[in-house]
């Protein structure tokens, strides 16, 4: 496991951008517009809950860096329980894991999982790149294509298996957007699409959190029969609200991350 925050980061976000490439591009354009860094407000990461890959053996990666648990978040029908994780520098990125609960899934899905699963070893999932090692399994495009039918999210990760699924502008730190709104418009003046599901401002003031994000980027993906293009990953965009306290709030909203999750749905 890495012992330097950035590395892991840096890690992850080239990983990331070199299937992403409108976050490359809206990254560059925004930096530059800002003539600052950028700064993440979150990473999102997911898996099957399931041994040796399950939720808390990718937290272990973060709790190592000084990360601390969070909130847990439930999505009855996508089959799916969360976790976030935050760092006591509030400059580090939070970190938002889901997990599929498998065993509420169809058999055969349950069956075509563990068989991927089962090709992941211990060895693996603790070594210093695991969370942006991609693909630990074969997989043939009719597979793909069968745990599309049933959940979205297994196919996602059975295609692309470890790596970022998303990651975040801090709107809050923008000097020249203020709202969801503001970037919504940077992005469609771009020829972005916005995810829509469920408006294209997810979350509000009063939930102490605001969000949206692009839809994902389509890049070929090699099976073991073929090459498809298929959704990899997309860009997100958050607005925090103080709590009372007068400290902004860390945690997500679980309606709006049920949408943002459909970012990645194959539409066609
Ligand atoms: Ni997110």
């Amino acid at each position: 496991m890495h012992t330097d925050r950035n590395a892991l980061f840096e890690n992850l976000w080239q990983d990331y951008k070199a299937v992403t490439p409108s976050a490359a591009h809206i990254h560059r354009i925004l930096g530059a517009e800002e003539g600052q860094a950028i700064i993440n407000d979150h990473i999102a990461l997911r898996t099957f809950n399931l041994q040796p890959v399950g939720l808390e053996a990718l937290a272990e990666h973060f709790l190592a860096l000084g990360y601390q648990e969070g909130g847990e978040y439930h999505f009855k029908a996508k089959k799916l329980y969360a976790r976030h994780y935050e760092h006591p520098d509030p400059e580090a990125p939070k970190v938002f894991i889901s997990e599929l609960l498998t065993e509420q899934c169809s058999p055969e899905l349950q069956a075509v999982v563990h068989k991927l699963v089962e090709q992941v070893t211990q060895e693996q999932v603790t070594a210093d790149n695991f969370l942006y090692s991609g693909r630990h399994w074969d997989l043939d495009s009719q597979t793909y294509q069968q745990l599309l039918e049933e959940s979205e999210y297994a196919a996602w990760l059975a295609a692309w298996g470890y790596r970022a699924n998303h990651f975040t502008v801090s709107i809050n730190h923008l000097n020249n957007f203020e709202t969801v709104t503001d970037i919504n418009q940077l992005l469609k003046d771009m020829g972005f699409t916005v995810n829509a599901s469920g408006g294209e401002v997810k979350g509000s003031p009063k939930e102490l959190l605001e969000q949206s994000s692009t839809m994902a980027d389509r890049v070929p993906v090699q099976f073991s029969d073929r090459e498809m293009t298929i959704p990899s990953c997309f860009y997100e965009f958050a607005l925090r609200y103080p709590k009372p306290d007068g400290n902004l709030y860390t945690g997500f909203v679980a309606a709006s991350a049920d949408k943002i999750f459909e970012s990645t749905n194959a539409g066609m």
